[in-house]
């Protein structure tokens, strides 16, 4: 049967990006975009799907005849904590919505993106190995840590083919991340290029995982090709990019960028940060599906400014008018 996808999510950070690729991968026709608001200029099929909707999920399954769900939306670590219950919610009902859905339209195979978040004071910080304790101290993190359990439960009692990754935080030039604790490192690249101070709300010392927006298309890509037996993991597969603090990516981008100035006042995000993994251990990902990195900071900081300057030299700083 012939392969068509539905993004869930597609507006987002990843969202956006990644539905491009699939375009490329299976062609325009066999992608279904969807979120819930259109946008203006979208290239490809484009549905408004709220994914609280179950049977708005299931119409657009079965119109399009729809074999492979790529569920991105959800509420992040730093915005779910203005509204714990409702980022509770809406991660869960969506993700139920789509486990539900797949299950009844006997979808082939269902992406889920985890997070560094599931991960809390429990785990080893330094090399968090992809079964450390799982104690997460967000309701983002928990609604992820949950997500990874139902999505394992549903291959187990169902044979769903469900596959995760648990992502660290992505740096793209290509679009802009939402109510996250990694933002800062989308964000500070931004502010380099147009030559601005910039405030950064985490301390300077804090390293978290992060990773390159083509590493992570990468990854996603080939996990959802990898044959189904070499699937070992059904919660989650930890991948790793780089790891890096705000001194570390400040420092890179001054060899660029000499008079670049930092302000540092860490906020509630700080604490979050705190108990989240400094570097993750993927080798079960490169041992089931071959996956390996290829930026570090320093080719992730060279190819943000590049790229940004490339979108900046419109003369607008309006970011909305330079996405895509
Ligand atoms: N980038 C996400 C966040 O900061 C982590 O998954 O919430």
């Amino acid at each position: 049967m012939e392969t068509v996808v539905l993004v869930i999510g597609a507006n987002g950070q990843l969202g956006s990006v990644l539905t491009k690729a699939l375009q490329k991968k299976f062609g325009l026709e066999r992608v279904i975009a969807s979120d819930l608001k259109s946008i203006n200029a979208f290239h490809g099929i484009f549905e408004v799907i709220d994914a609280t909707n179950e049977s708005k999920i299931e119409e657009i399954v079965t119109r399009y005849k729809v074999t492979q769900i790529y569920h991105l939306a959800a509420i992040l670590s730093a915005k779910g904590e203005e509204t714990p219950l409702k980022t509770w919610d809406i991660n869960m009902k969506t993700l139920f919505n789509v486990l539900e859905v797949s299950r009844k339209n006997n979808i082939d195979k269902v992406f889920f993106p985890s997070s560094i978040a599931v991960f809390g004071e429990g785990a080893q910080a330094i090399n968090t190995p992809n079964d450390a304790y799982l104690d997460p101290a967000t309701v983002y993190g928990i609604s992820k840590a949950a997500g990874e359990n139902w999505a394992q439960y549903y291959f187990l009692r169902y044979g769903l083919d469900v596959r995760s990754l648990r992502y660290p935080g992505v740096i793209g030039f290509q679009s802009l991340p939402g109510g996250g604790t990694t933002d800062y490192a989308v964000d500070i690249y931004h502010k380099a290029v147009c030559e601005e101070e910039f405030d950064c709300f985490l301390d300077k010392n804090t390293t978290l995982p992060m990773i390159f927006m083509d590493d992570v298309i990468r990854a996603t890509i080939s996990l959802m090709d990898a044959p189904k037996n070499d699937i070992t993991i059904r919660t989650s597969y930890n991948i790793a990019g780089t790891s890096f603090s705000p001194a570390e990516i400040v420092h890179e981008i001054r060899k660029l960028y000499p008079g670049f100035k930092v302000k540092y006042n860490p906020d509630f995000r700080q604490e979050i940060a705190a108990r989240w993994p400094k570097s993750i251990d993927d080798s079960a990902a490169t041992k089931d599906w071959g996956w390996k990195p290829k930026f570090d900071l320093e080719r992730i900081t060279v190819t943000m400014i590049q790229k940004l300057q490339e979108k900046y030299k419109t003369g607008s700083k309006n970011l909305e008018a330079l996405l895509f």
